[in-house]
């Protein structure tokens, strides 16, 4: 069976003769981990036969391994939708060499996700690329990294890259926003009953007040009726048109969910929404982006500009002040699950007097993520 794909693959291209077989061959060393997850099942190597003009960013054993050592893997075993999606996030829409790997301006380049489960990003949800010091990595959800080891394996259906940490597809809100801790935001959405209306929208741009900026306002927002704070969060928000740092230029204005317009400014090598400084840019969340600012907008002043010379700017809210804690944030957690370290295959006796071996209890589950990837994966991947 194997060997008729891989023959049809290898007519299929008189222009490139190598064969994604050939290039996995080839990297064994580092790539049999994925390998092994292809080579079983005829239906993956039609699939990426089928994938024309891609580039696959492929996760290098250790990188797989480190998967295997988090809940992840158990989720994305028992679920072939997830499964499907985390590996359409990993493949680029389009063949980009190493050359095209630039990040000045930054490039935010489609995938194949766009699964309404997992993306609401038209065109596939993004990768940010970061090129420094002649490497090329990639920035996925919670501004996870991934290193390109080494590039260029050109094949038939475009080229690959191997990386050495496995992609994390953006979360959805509100859960994007626990990441980033920005509980009072989350409070505020939580108790104007926004959430829904935010996480479903498609193609966000979402100006994110840090706790800093509500803790600012704090003696104001007690008097807020949930009208009103509908109004201020839904003055935060751009439906419908998803703009990267990359994309702002000095002086733009754009329309928010609200209907009051926001006026962007480049400034100092800053970029400020009317008066508030955008602290942290670019976070990918599922429906779009979030940028992370020190102040909370007030639909009413949209005047309010910035004095660039100053670290902290006067809140847009006339008579605010704070009072000594960050609104909004009751019953508001982080949750604590850090993302977990790759096992140690061996090593001393943790002493817990547990004698499971857990070693091989990783080893089988690997086996099982493979199986998962080629069944459910395969066939629904194919309906993309
Ligand atoms: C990659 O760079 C080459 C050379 O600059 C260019 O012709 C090509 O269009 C680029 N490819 C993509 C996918 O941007
Ligand atoms: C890839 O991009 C092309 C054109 O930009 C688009 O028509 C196509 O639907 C995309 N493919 C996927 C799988 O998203
Ligand atoms: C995308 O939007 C749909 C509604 O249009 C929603 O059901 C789905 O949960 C959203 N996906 C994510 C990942 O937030
Ligand atoms: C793959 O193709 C690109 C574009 O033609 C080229 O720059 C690169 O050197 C090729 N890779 C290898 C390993 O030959
Ligand atoms: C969130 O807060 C925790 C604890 O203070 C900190 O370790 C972590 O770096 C913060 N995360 C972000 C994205 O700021």
């Amino acid at each position: 069976m194997q060997l008729k794909t891989l023959t049809l693959l290898g007519l299929a291209s008189a222009a490139n003769a190598q064969t994604l077989a050939d290039v996995l061959a080839e990297n064994a060393a580092t790539l049999s981990s994925l390998t092994s997850f292809l080579q079983s099942e005829e239906v993956i190597y039609e699939l990426f036969a089928n994938a024309q003009d891609v580039t696959l960013l492929a996760p290098s054993n250790e990188a797989l391994a480190r998967l295997n050592a988090t809940p992840l893997a158990n989720e994305l075993l028992s679920d072939p939708n997830y499964l499907t999606a985390f590996l359409a996030y990993h493949v680029l829409n389009g063949t980009f060499y190493a050359s095209n790997l630039t990040s000045s301006p930054t490039q935010f380049l489609p995938t194949i996700l766009d699964l309404a489960a997992y993306s609401n990003v038209t065109g596939g949800q993004r990768l940010q690329v970061q090129a420094a010091d002649g490497g090329v990595s990639f920035l996925s959800g919670n501004g996870e990294l991934s290193t390109v080891e080494s590039a260029n394996f050109n094949y038939t259906g475009g080229t690959i890259h191997i990386i050495d940490n496995y992609l994390t597809i953006p979360a959805p809100l509100p859960a994007a926003l626990l990441e980033q801790n920005l509980t009072a935001l989350v409070g505020a959405v939580t108790q104007a009953g926004v959430a829904e209306t935010l996480t479903n929208a498609r193609d966000i741009t979402l100006f994110a007040p840090n706790n800093a900026a509500f803790d600012a306002i704090g003696n104001l927002v007690s008097e807020l009726t949930v009208e009103q704070l509908t109004g201020i969060l839904g003055y935060h928000v751009i439906v419908g048109q998803t703009v990267y740092s990359s994309q702002i230029e000095d002086g733009a204005t754009a329309t928010t969910f609200q209907g009051g317009d926001i006026t962007l400014r480049v400034e100092d090598g800053s970029v400020f929404v009317n008066s508030a400084r955008v602290v942290k840019a670019d976070v990918l969340c599922a429906n779009g982006v979030i940028h992370v600012i020190d102040g909370v907008l007030n639909p009413s002043n949209t005047d309010a500009e910035p004095n660039p010379a100053e670290s902290t700017q006067a809140p847009a809210f006339s008579g605010a002040s704070s009072t000594g804690g960050v609104p909004f944030t009751s019953g508001i957690t982080v949750p604590t699950s850090a993302p977990a370290e790759p096992t140690a295959t061996s090593g001393p006796d943790s002493g817990n007097g547990d004698d499971t071996p857990v070693e091989a209890g990783a080893a089988a589950q690997g086996a099982a993520l493979g199986m998962a990837a080629l069944f459910g994966a395969a066939v629904l991947l194919a309906q993309l």
